[in-house]
């Protein structure tokens, strides 16, 4: 059976970790380090077990597994944390409140949110899908077959009229496929990619009438030099294809250069989705600076929209403000990597990395504020707390998140045909987490999540063919995702 994932509870919580009554009853004395998960090694574990599993107080009394589904006092993350603030002293488990700060507290139930489900992701066989052999899936049995293969981690693919598909590679080419074979060569003239660490060459995403105008529209790592020094830049460009050349280039976004000359760090975002009327949005990381995403003077953090031409809509929600970048639609992001229209709606989602925990699904609204780094369900990497709070005043909610982090990236609405129950539905790829997930939305809320298969690998895209199949970007090859032959399920 593959495994259904119920949401994730968005829930406040706080809590801390004290050393005294632990040093008190062990006779130690650990120096606070802020890192829950050497809080937990040298506070809990002696009771609690080095891995959670539970266990005997020294007095005898039972210890319960944090891992399981059964909790005594609550299991949101409220009730979590209210266990270890005031502690059931007279079952020998401490109050901590007294010696551990709110954010630690927070940051304890995040470690304990993530062992756990570490813990049970343990004891699930996952669908690792080879090759013409049929999966079970929950609504849908399928199969998934190497569809285009010797490529090099490939970063986005669109379909194009004529049984063409054109493909980015992270480290910069572009590379056009014709029923079903990848072109010898990848196309001259793309501009030069900077691709180290998280940078490179990123979406490729057709005109919506390309058909009759031929743009497509590129995100990338711009590679630059600022005095001297080397600088990068998100940057989104139009070009069309002729005699195997990217030719026609206009640069459609492109931050000024002497504004932010320091730009270095991570978190790029890269992802561009056009609505029904003419305008592209396009997605810009925070660059490793949480400061970014709150400040509406600097792009970065931020989902951006223009007229496919680049001029800037007057009715963006901050075209007016004249210390605001006039694009941003939406701020408050750390690294959005998917970018996605439902179908029916038209509303449009994001998915974006968290920190250590807490990647973020949202419905992306105009002139939001998606909170980051003020608010999030994530820690920071090395266990330490970030804040206690996961949610204020004026900052949007995540339809859901995740914690530990998949690491999401890209994502699309199914609207195909040869999965009828899969319409309307969205599919998200990650990197760390390799899965590939089926959401369910239904009224902005996630009613179900499926795991159709994991552990082939880092994905970065997910989308729709004209033929009805799902088209999965895996590290060293396309594979495509169609009913198993016979009797469809
Ligand atoms: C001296 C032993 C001991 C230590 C140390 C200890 N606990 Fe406990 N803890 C217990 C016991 C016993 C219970 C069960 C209380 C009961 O039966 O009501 C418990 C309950 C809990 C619960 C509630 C579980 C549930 O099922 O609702 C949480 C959460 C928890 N502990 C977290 C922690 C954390 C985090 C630490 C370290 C900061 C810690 N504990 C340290 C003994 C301990």
């Amino acid at each position: 059976m593959p495994p259904t994932l119920r949401p994730t509870f968005p829930a406040l919580v706080i809590l801390a970790a004290a050393l005294a009554p632990a040093g008190l009853l062990f006779g130690q004395n650990p120096r606070p380090t802020g890192k829950a998960n050497e809080a937990y090694a040298q506070q809990c574990a002696n009771c609690h077990g080095k891995k959670l599993e539970g266990g005997q107080t020294p007095a005898g009394n039972k210890v319960p597994s944090l891992l399981d589904d059964e909790w005594l006092h609550g299991g949101d993350d409220e009730s979590i944390a209210r266990s270890i603030r005031n502690g059931y002293p007279e079952k020998e488990m401490p109050v901590w409140s007294a010696t551990m700060p709110e954010k630690e507290i927070r940051a304890m139930v995040i470690y304990i949110r993530e062992q756990r489900a570490l813990f049970q992701r343990g004891l699930i066989q996952f669908n690792k899908p080879q090759d013409s052999v049929t999966v079970k899936g929950e609504l849908h049995d399928y199969q998934l077959n190497t569809w285009v293969g010797e490529v090099t981690e490939p970063w986005s693919l669109a379909f194009l009229p004529g049984h063409r598909a054109i493909m980015t590679e992270k480290r910069g080419n572009v590379f056009l496929i014709e029923n079903g074979k990848r072109a010898e060569k990848p196309l001259t003239g793309v501009p030069p990619v900077e691709s180290t660490g998280q940078a490179g060459l990123y979406d490729v995403v057709p005109h919506p009438d390309f058909a009759r105008n031929g743009w497509l529209y590129f995100a990338f790592a711009d590679p630059q030099k600022y005095e001297g020094k080397a600088v990068c830049l998100t940057k989104v460009i139009r070009g069309k294809i002729r005699d195997g050349a990217l030719v026609d280039q206009e640069t459609i976004y492109q931050a000024p250069l002497a504004k932010y000359p320091k730009s270095g760090g991570p978190h790029f975002g890269g992802r561009i989705a056009f609505d029904q009327n003419g305008h592209v949005f396009f997605s810009i990381g925070e660059r490793g600076n949480g400061a970014n995403a709150q400040d509406l003077s600097v792009p970065m953090g931020k989902v951006h929209r223009v007229f496919d031409d680049g001029r800037v809509p007057d009715d963006n929600p901050f075209a007016k403000d004249p210390k605001a970048v006039p694009t941003i639609w939406s701020y408050g992001h750390r690294n959005p990597q998917g970018l996605a229209f439902h179908p029916v709606t038209g509303q449009l989602f994001d998915a974006e990395h968290g920190p250590r925990g807490g990647d973020e699904l949202n419905l992306v609204g105009k002139g939001k504020n998606y909170g980051w780094p003020v608010i999030t369900y994530g820690m920071n990497y090395d266990g330490s707390a970030m804040t206690d709070i996961t949610a204020k005043e004026g900052m949007e909610q995540p339809v859901t998140y995740w914690t530990p982090s998949l690491a999401v990236c890209g994502m699309n609405f199914y609207s195909g045909n040869l999965f009828p129950k899969w319409k309307n539905q969205l599919f998200l790829a990650s990197l760390v987490g390799e899965e590939l997930r089926r959401i369910e939305i239904k009224d902005g809320k996630v009613v179900a999540q499926e795991i159709l298969f994991k552990n082939l690998g880092r994905i970065r895209h997910v989308i729709g063919g004209p033929d009805g199949a799902l088209y999965v970007l895996l590290p060293t090859r396309i594979a495509r995702i169609a009913p198993a032959a016979g009797p469809s399920s």
